[in-house]
């Protein structure tokens, strides 16, 4: 863990102008500084920073937070990431602390991983381009095959020695440990307890993480021999999790951002080759099939994958079920088949940059039309092997979680397969009724504590009918919690507990709002009180977004309350009190109209005359609550 004082210092020193600024054009404009949202495509500046407050806002995609905010979503770096991001730019030196004594250790043996692999990669290259061997063998493959020296030397690929243990020899020799050595792959035990090195005469092309650290090695033979493996690659060990890395990620990120595409390939030659026709924005699942934490940490760049397959078509087939794990993560999925025989790399070197290019642009189909196609082909007029296709390509459809989508797919394909749309919506609807079926069948969440408020509001359970009134007071308790009122003229109190005290029968259901809420109590329990400034630095993205969004923007509340009382909501500060209470009392009594329409709603769907006079007479208890609370708004609004 980095140490609070560490922490608390980035945050001070870190300037949101200039952390934006190494990313983003910034003009002034009146009291803020505007440029192009690097977040959206736009031509039209709605980026805002606030120097005085430390935060970044863009009014066209909702984007927002402070500096590590930025550094988090523009370089997708984790929160310890950013920070530490942010400590090398202004050279703050970074404290750890509170570790265990294991955690100490597995840290610092992962950082010797680290430092025992870019070694070897170091290592590697020299071995290619300084000595006589790995210039005649090592470089001058790579040059045979057609890559130019820039994307050698940008890919950082280089040449290991055809010798027993050069490697390990050189590493022990520079005081690099044994364990190290094993741990990564490096080197391997053979039965007599000697070290040997894993890569003999083979050329090597290491593998980074997405921050740029190299954290293993793909070892390509030279020869021909089929009984030796084409590639031989670092085992699993602490720092390379293969499950989770993308060959070429960390050259092909800035590239995947700006053209909001990424295109998979499957093997090291291919993003070489793709990368040297100028398509930077490429990666590689390496071989093994595409995993979903791969799919994620794409998804972390763009919504946008277009595979570039090999030209065969048993191997096509195969993966067209992987893919539907792509759509069920929410992206989109394209694709483009290469002739016959070509992968990638041979077809690029083949044609040259720019008919590659021409290709791809022409080539690539939506998957699911592909895979629409292509199965009624193979169907023919087989009438039951057409039902199949419908069941498969619904199946897919029915992974699209945004629901728009997947209708203009079910409109596509309904022509495609000439096939009514409401036949496959049928079939999908059953589908998804299928899925809920399963998912409803794990263990219930618990039951609300008891209290008023414990009958579940209208809609499912999971979506939340008040969330503008809930974000509403959430930004009121921000903007003002801190201010001391004298509201009764008798003593000098702070906005917060005033709130909180008019909240506490209040359930909130929108969990941002709420956990917000619920921090701020807990935090007021300890005699703190915390600041705007704590929920926009917070380490929970969605409550520093929320927390953001609610500070710039002047009002959330968009339904009639506030479109209303046009004049009140311009004055709010002139009138605090009113609007404070306005905003606590108008959420209360949504929550009470909620209550008093599942009863009404109980008392239809009840037969026992005994329990509906039980429900009647709850009913009318809420009733009087609900008359309460009104009244008391409108004694409030009228003020
Ligand atoms: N691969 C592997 N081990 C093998 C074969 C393949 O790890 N024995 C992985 C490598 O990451 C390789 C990818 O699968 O890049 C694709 O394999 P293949 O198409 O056979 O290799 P190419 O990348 O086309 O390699 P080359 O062009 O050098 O023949
Ligand atoms: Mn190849």
């Amino acid at each position: 863990m980095i140490a609070k004082e560490t922490v608390d210092k980035i945050l001070e020193t870190a300037q949101i102008e200039e952390v934006v600024g190494d990313f983003v054009q910034l003009k002034k404009r009146g009291t803020s500084l505007i440029g192009n949202c690097p977040f959206h495509n736009e031509k039209t500046p709605s980026f805002h920073v606030s120097v005085s407050k430390g935060i970044y806002k863009c009014f066209g995609c909702g984007k927002g937070g402070d500096s590590v905010r930025f550094v988090m979503d523009h370089e997708k770096y984790s929160y310890p990431e950013a920070l530490k991001y942010l400590a090398n730019k202004y050279r703050i030196e970074i404290e750890e602390t509170e570790q265990s004594p294991e955690q100490l250790i597995a840290d610092s043996r992962r950082e010797s991983l680290f430092i025992v692999s870019a070694w070897a990669g170091k290592f590697f290259q020299q071995a290619m381009w300084e000595t006589e061997e790995g210039k005649s063998i090592g470089l001058s493959y790579f040059k045979e095959r057609g890559f130019r020296d820039d994307i050698i030397k940008k890919f950082e690929l280089g040449y290991s020695p055809d010798g027993w243990a050069a490697m390990t020899d050189k590493a022990i020799a520079e005081g690099h440990k044994e364990e190290f050595l094993e741990a990564t792959g490096l080197a391997i035990r053979n039965d007599k307890g000697k070290l040997y090195d894993r890569f003999r005469g083979r050329v090597m092309f290491p593998i980074n993480n997405f921050t740029g650290r190299l954290i293993g090695f793909g070892g390509r033979t030279l020869k021909t021999d089929k009984n030796v493996p084409k590639y031989v690659n670092s085992p699993e060990s602490d720092i390379y999790h293969k499950s989770n890395v993308l060959y070429g990620l960390f050259h092909a990120k800035k590239a995947i951002r700006d053209e909001d595409n990424c295109y998979l390939v499957e093997g090291y030659a291919d993003v070489l080759s793709v990368h040297q026709a100028g398509i930077e924005n490429v990666v590689a699942s390496s071989g093994t099939s595409l995993t979903i934490e791969q799919i994620r940490l794409i998804g972390r760049f763009t919504k946008n994958i277009t595979i570039l397959y090999d030209g065969d078509a048993a191997g096509i087939k195969a993966s067209l079920r992987g893919l539907d794990m792509i759509l069920e993560e929410g992206l989109n999925v394209k694709v483009v088949l290469f002739p016959d025989g070509h992968d990638p790399d041979s077809y690029a070197m083949l044609v040259g940059s720019s008919a590659f290019k021409t290709y791809i642009e022409q080539k690539r189909q939506d998957f699911i039309l592909y895979k629409t196609t292509m199965l009624l082909k193979d169907a023919g007029t087989d009438p039951i092997k057409r039902s199949g296709v419908i069941r498969e390509v619904v199946e897919s459809i029915a992974k699209i979680p945004d629901s728009i989508k997947a209708s203009v797919f079910v409109r596509e394909c309904s022509s495609l397969m000439q096939i009514e749309e409401r036949v496959l919506i049928s079939e999908l609807n059953k589908m998804r009724l299928a899925k809920q079926k399963k998912e409803s069948s794990t263990p219930a969440p618990l039951p609300p504590p008891d209290g008023f408020y414990e009958t579940p509001l209208e809609g499912d359970a999971s979506s939340s009918p008040d969330e503008a009134q809930e974000k509403e007071i959430i930004r009121l308790l921000l903007t003002y919690g801190h201010q001391l009122v004298n509201w009764d003229e008798i003593t000098d109190t702070y906005i917060a507990p005033y709130m909180l005290t008019n909240l506490s029968d209040v359930e909130f259901d929108h969990p941002q709002s709420k956990q917000i809420l619920e921090e701020y109590k807990t935090r007021m329990e300890k005699g703190e009180l915390p600041t705007e400034q704590d929920f926009i630095k917070h380490p929970d993205a969605t409550i520093s977004e929320l927390a953001i969004s609610l500070i710039s923007s002047p009002y959330v509340l968009s339904d009639n309350w506030y479109a209303k009382r046009k004049i009140y909501v311009k004055n709010e500060t002139e009138n605090l009190r009113a609007t404070i209470l306005g905003g606590i009392f108008h959420l209360k009594k949504r929550k009470v109209d909620h209550i008093l329409k599942n009863i009404r709603t109980e008392i239809q769907t009840e037969t026992d005359a005994d329990n509906q006079a039980i429900l009647m007479q709850r009913y009318l208890r809420v009733k009087e609550v609900e008359k309460g609370i009104s009244s008391f708004l409108g004694s409030v609004i009228v003020k």
